[in-house]
């Protein structure tokens, strides 16, 4: 039975035009049900036009006002722009996928159930990363505009035609009447890319349980505080905040080994678990096919970006190409050391961990991890 139902799905994934249709949270998404008129309500409000800084979230720096450039403020106009945009397929060459198809909300922001097809022959699928805590990588020289920019041409993202595009989006009179209010210049890929850039730097997560376990680590001598009320309440404060989100006993030995016996620190470190670096993890990697990595950054080592690990329970299939299903075969796989690989990182080697080892890491990736997140309903589109 089983079986049979799969043959189906399968038979029918090759007959449909679009293999994600109406499977995905991008697809609940339909254009034309915003009125103008309620556009130009909102746009005359003049609140909506007010730069603001995002809330933020224990683990996160508590000011990100640091982390907006300077001459590109938040409005919430804008960012409901890029709202829309964002779940918007008309962004695509051929209108049917919209970058919510590959960064799925119900996923927290990251490619979900299947990976995508490649769009190049001999191009092998990739898993699309979670977008979350943008603004803490940026810098003046990679902003998120200029990856945003990328996001709407690549073969393997958008694949769009520009000028196509802004021509679509000027077709369109809710749209028109955005861009004018919001940056008072016609429909160009600066606006486009800008008002992308504005939503997913709301995107934003913190406050897992180790988040509330790192902040109270700060408070690791409280001898220091002696003869400082203010420094002791916040102190107090803090650690009952950590009582309150405390992970099971399972997930702090999960912690525990996370950090020591089974070395995942070594590249999944700092705010977003992630050194920021490329590591080869022996992952894509086929012993024998030449080429085998078209898309490694350095695709003569076979490196990779270190992913955030934040919500990872919920951003399943792992690692790039989405070649493995559960977190339980992530462990599994650093477990045996990686693959047998010329480059493979030094850092990876078998840890040697038994079942109740694994079940405490497998409880730590799921409960400690997950935090909370900026939520956003869908959009309307006009
Ligand atoms: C067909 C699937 C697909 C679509 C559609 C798509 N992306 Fe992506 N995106 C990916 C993949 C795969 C990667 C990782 C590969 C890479 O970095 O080259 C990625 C990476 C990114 C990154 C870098 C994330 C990081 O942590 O460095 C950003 C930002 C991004 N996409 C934004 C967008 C935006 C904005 C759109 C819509 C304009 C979009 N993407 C549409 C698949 C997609
Ligand atoms: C040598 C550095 C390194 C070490 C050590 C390491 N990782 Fe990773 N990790 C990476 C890189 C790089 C990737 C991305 C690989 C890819 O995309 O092909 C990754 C991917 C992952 C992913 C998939 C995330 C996603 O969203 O796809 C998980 C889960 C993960 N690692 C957990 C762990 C755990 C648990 C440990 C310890 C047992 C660990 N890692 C040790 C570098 C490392």
């Amino acid at each position: 039975m089983v079986r049979a139902l799969l043959c189906c799905l399968l038979i029918g994934a090759l007959l449909a035009p679009n293999p994600f249709a109406d499977r995905r949270t991008a697809d609940r998404v339909r254009p034309g049900s915003l009125p103008v008129e309620t556009v130009l309500g909102w746009l005359a409000n003049q609140n909506v036009h007010e730069p603001f800084v995002p809330a933020s979230f224990v683990g996160l720096p508590s000011d990100l006002s640091a982390f907006l450039p300077a001459d590109r403020p938040l409005t919430q106009a804008k960012v409901e722009l890029g709202r829309q945009l964002f779940f918007d397929k008309r962004l695509s060459r051929h209108g049917q996928s919209s970058c919510a198809t590959c960064h799925d909300p119900e996923f927290g922001w990251s490619g979900g159930r299947d990976v995508p097809l490649g769009r190049r022959p001999g191009h092998p699928g990739l898993d699309a990363p979670a977008l979350v805590n943008l603004l803490l990588e940026e810098s003046p020289e990679h902003p998120l505009e200029a990856r945003t920019l990328e996001a709407l041409t690549s073969p393997t993202e958008m694949y769009a035609h520009l000028p196509h595009i802004i021509e679509r989006l000027q077709n369109v009179e809710g749209y028109r009447l955005q861009f004018a209010a919001i940056f008072g210049v016609p429909i160009d890929v600066d606006s486009i890319s800008s008002a992308l850039s504005a939503f997913q730097r709301t995107l934003l997560s913190g406050g897992s349980p180790n988040d509330y376990e790192v902040a109270a680590l700060a408070f690791d001598d409280p001898a220091e505080l002696v003869g400082h009320p203010g420094a002791i309440r916040h102190m107090n404060e803090v650690l009952d905040e950590r009582e309150r989100h405390r992970m099971s006993p399972q997930a702090e030995v999960g912690r525990a080994l996370f950090q020591g016996q089974a070395g995942c620190t070594q590249c999944h470190s700092g705010v977003d678990l992630s050194d920021g670096l490329s590591h080869n993890t022996g992952i894509g990697w086929n012993a024998g096919i030449a080429g085998a990595e078209p898309d490694a950054e350095d695709s003569a080592t076979g490196k990779y970006r270190t992913p955030s690990l934040r919500n990872v329970a919920a951003t399943a299939p792992y690692m790039h190409d989405g070649s493995l299903t559960s977190l339980e075969d992530v462990i599994d796989y650093y477990d045996a050391g990686g693959r047998t690989h010329p480059e493979l990182s030094e850092h990876l080697k078998p840890l040697g961990l038994d079942a109740q080892d694994k079940a405490a890491l497998l409880a730590f990736l799921r409960e400690g991890l997950a935090g909370k997140s900026a939520t956003t309903d869908l959009p309307r589109l006009p």
